[in-house]
């Protein structure tokens, strides 16, 4: 059998994000609460079989062709290795799929080599400040010396591109957008600064208290020279910006994913599965279908197409942040999955 993802504006989800586990070991203050989440049981979580199933099934018959597999922190999941290995082997219309990992970094060094050799070809490391003092307050944890030393790692290990992602928060860490950018444009990574979306602990976002894109690009400009990259941007959620050198800069390119400010929801590619087997066509939705009482009552393959096909039926025209009655999802972005 083979179908697609398709919803009622017409957009088809090729990229699949899957989330390995909603914990983590840090706190990021964007993300989560200092403590009091519950975790998901393991019983509740999908084991790896069953993840390697809906993951068979994305590529060979709904026609995904990008996996990313996210958190909390995947790293926490045992099995992350085996997993990779197994989603290396399938093939879809379009061939081998793209594997891919979201990830804060925190013991990637140990496991990198493992993880490359297992057919993982990129890796986004979420990193908001090089400050120890500001990365501690921000991840709620001192460990910004791991994340240097897996970034390093990451770059001898050969997976190119290497992306870094920081989020920008008022009053906390916008004064490293510029270290941030020449940290990034010295090593030939590609660094994405993102707007903060409501998606961390209940009532604590605030539109206008939000660093903006606009803001963040000004803080550059201040810097740098930047010019607008002719690329298609597709269904990519970062603008590309060229950053012209000066004699003491190298040259390269920055991303915003100005998710709140200018959405791309109008070309989104994406479909999640959460780490206790819920598809979510969108971060923001507040349905979920429920793929793990499919395979757990002994469905067939046709019978999880049937209730993912169904699932993106209803995906939503876009996230309506900015509209009257927006009501955050119950899940942090933790759980969803970056
Ligand atoms: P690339 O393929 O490497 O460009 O991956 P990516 O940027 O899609 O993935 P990553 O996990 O690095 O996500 C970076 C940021 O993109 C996240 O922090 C989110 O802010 C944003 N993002 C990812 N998926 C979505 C989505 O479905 N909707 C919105 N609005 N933002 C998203
Ligand atoms: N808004 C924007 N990005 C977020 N992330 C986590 N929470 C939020 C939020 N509320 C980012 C992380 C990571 C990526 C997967 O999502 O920094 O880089
Ligand atoms: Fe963990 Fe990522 Fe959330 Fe930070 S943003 S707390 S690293 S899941």
């Amino acid at each position: 059998q083979f179908t697609q993802l398709v919803d009622a504006y017409g957009r088809v989800a090729s990229d699949l994000r899957v989330s390995l586990t909603d914990r983590c070991n840090l706190r990021c203050t964007y993300c989560m609460p200092a403590d009091g989440l519950k975790w998901l049981a393991t019983e509740e979580t999908l084991t790896d079989a069953e993840v390697l199933r809906v993951v068979r099934i994305a590529v060979e018959s709904l026609g995904v062709t990008r996996i990313r597999f996210t958190g909390g922190e995947p790293l926490l999941r045992p099995g992350l290795e085996g997993i990779v290995a197994g989603a290396a082997t399938l093939q879809g219309r379009h061939g081998r799929p793209e594997l891919a990992l979201t990830t804060n970094a925190l013991g990637l060094d140990k496991r990198i080599d493992a993880l490359a050799a297992a057919g993982l070809d990129r890796v986004n490391i979420s990193l908001d400040s090089l400050d120890p003092v500001r990365y501690a307050r921000l991840a709620r944890r001192d460990r910004l010396a791991d994340v240097l030393k897996s970034i390093r790692a990451v770059e001898a290990a050969g997976l190119r591109p290497i992306k870094v992602n920081s989020v920008i928060m008022r009053g906390q860490n916008e004064c490293d957008v510029v270290a941030l950018a020449q940290f990034c444009l010295e090593r030939g990574y590609e660094l994405r600064f993102i707007e903060q979306m409501p998606l961390g602990p209940k009532g604590e976002w605030d539109r206008s208290l939000m660093v903006t894109a606009t803001e963040i690009l000004d803080q550059l400009r201040g810097r740098y020279r930047l010019s607008a990259l002719e690329e298609p941007r597709g269904a990519a959620p970062a603008e590309l910006w060229a950053v012209a050198p000066d004699e003491n800069q190298p040259g390269g390119r920055v991303g915003v994913i100005a998710s709140v400010t200018n959405p791309f929801c109008g070309a989104c590619d994406r479909t999640r599965i959460t780490s206790d087997g819920q598809v979510r066509t969108c971060l923001f939705s507040q349905r979920e279908t429920d793929l793990r009482t499919v395979l757990r009552s002994g469905g067939s393959d046709d019978d999880l197409v049937a209730a993912w096909v169904g699932a993106h039926r209803g995906k939503a025209k876009a996230h309506g942040i900015d509209e009257a009655g927006f009501v955050q999802p119950t899940r942090t972005m933790s759980a969803i999955g970056g």
